[in-house]
């Protein structure tokens, strides 16, 4: 049937993922997810998350099949998130993907995690045009990506010095005394909130940082800035105002991230920019986004929140883009990679 079915399986991070594409088309994504432990511990502990990926990787992967109707036999190709993430859960979804690969004879392809974040979008919004900027955003990345072909051309433009967007949302949730992880309670409470009550610092856009670091961000200097104003309040004994708190510093983060985003586009003459990752969730960031891009003439694509967060579709998405590419399969010694460049 023309086009390849691909079997994507992710578990970079707390996400057991497995999905089916076929071409551009999302047959089914089964996520098993096992934050509920992790909030537990105020934090995601790689020892926990492999075990639950260890036990949760056949019954999604049987969901998935049973959902679609497919025999594993009717799968084309298996693609598998190599990297970036944690070193144990990326190695039981490896150890699984190595195995369906040479079991049924199938090609494995071992795939970029950040990448897959833009890539699904195209099984949401439709094939990228020729050249597309994606900004991708979560607990543990953030990256600007310039996209002139998703299976094989993709430049790292910028990332993040310290902390993830998410990463400092969830930090100063800490601050503020909200539960783990605190970026959708930063969010709610800043929508009641003035944020133009506190002027927070904008990481790396002062003349001097522009040069070397026009599309990086840093987000750890923010975090100090709200936490010293915190402390003063607090030691002056003054009740602190939560939602101007929340607000400000979420104005601050959403400004940085779209100011250097659409710069890079009106850069690099790209007219089409796709947010992803968890963080893309932020309503801060949706709003400034949306005015921004219209104001430069940008179409912004933002695939619906189940396909932003991690899931199996993201890694079926680019799996699929890479066969069709033609790209030589991955060996199955392939090793996992923390931190894998693009
Ligand atoms: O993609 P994701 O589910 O997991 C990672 O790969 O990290 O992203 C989760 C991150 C967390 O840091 C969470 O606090 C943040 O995204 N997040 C938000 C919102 N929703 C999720 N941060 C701010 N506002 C939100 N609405
Ligand atoms: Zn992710």
């Amino acid at each position: 049937a023309g086009e390849p079915l691909v079997l994507g399986i992710e578990t970079s991070c707390d996400e057991t993922g497995v999905a089916l594409v076929r071409g551009r088309e999302l047959l089914v994504d089964t996520v098993a997810s096992s934050m509920d432990e992790h909030a537990r511990y105020g934090g995601i502990i790689p020892e926990v998350a492999s075990r639950a990926h260890l036990e949760a990787m056949i019954p999604t992967l049987e969901r998935t099949l049973g959902t679609a109707d497919v025999d594993l036999s009717e799968v084309d190709a298996i693609a598998v998130t190599a990297g970036p993430g944690l070193v144990g859960p990326l190695t039981i979804g490896a150890a699984a993907a190595k195995a369906l690969a040479l079991a049924l004879g199938k090609p494995l392809y071992g795939v970029n995690h950040v990448i897959g974040h833009a890539a699904v979008d195209e099984l949401v919004h439709g094939a990228f045009p020729e050249r597309v900027m994606a900004l991708v955003v979560s607990g543990g990345h953030s990256s600007l990506l310039l996209v002139d072909d998703v299976a094989t051309a993709v430049t790292e433009l910028g990332s993040t010095l310290d902390d993830a967007a998410g990463e400092a949302f969830d930090k100063v949730g800490r601050l503020l005394g909200l539960p783990y992880p605190g970026g959708p309670h930063i969010d709610r409470l800043a929508r009641e909130g003035d944020p133009t009550a506190i002027r927070f610092p904008r990481g790396l856009t002062a003349r001097k940082d522009q040069e070397k670091h026009a599309y990086d961000f840093s987000f750890s200097g923010l975090k100090t800035a709200v936490a010293r104003w915190v402390e003063a309040r607090q030691d002056a004994g003054e009740e602190i105002p939560v939602h101007d708190v929340a607000a400000s510093f979420a104005e601050s983060v959403a400004d940085v991230l779209t100011a250097k985003t659409i710069a890079a586009c009106e850069r690099h003459g790209v007219s089409t920019l796709v947010v992803g990752g968890g963080f893309s969730a932020n309503s801060q960031l949706r709003d400034m986004a949306a005015t921004r891009c219209a104001e430069a003439g940008i179409e912004l694509r933002i695939p619906p929140i189940r396909y932003c967060t991690d899931n199996g579709a993201m890694i079926a998405a680019l799996g699929s883009a890479v066969v069709r590419a033609g790209v030589a399969p991955s060996r199955l010694d392939i090793g996992v990679d923390s931190s894998m460049p693009l």
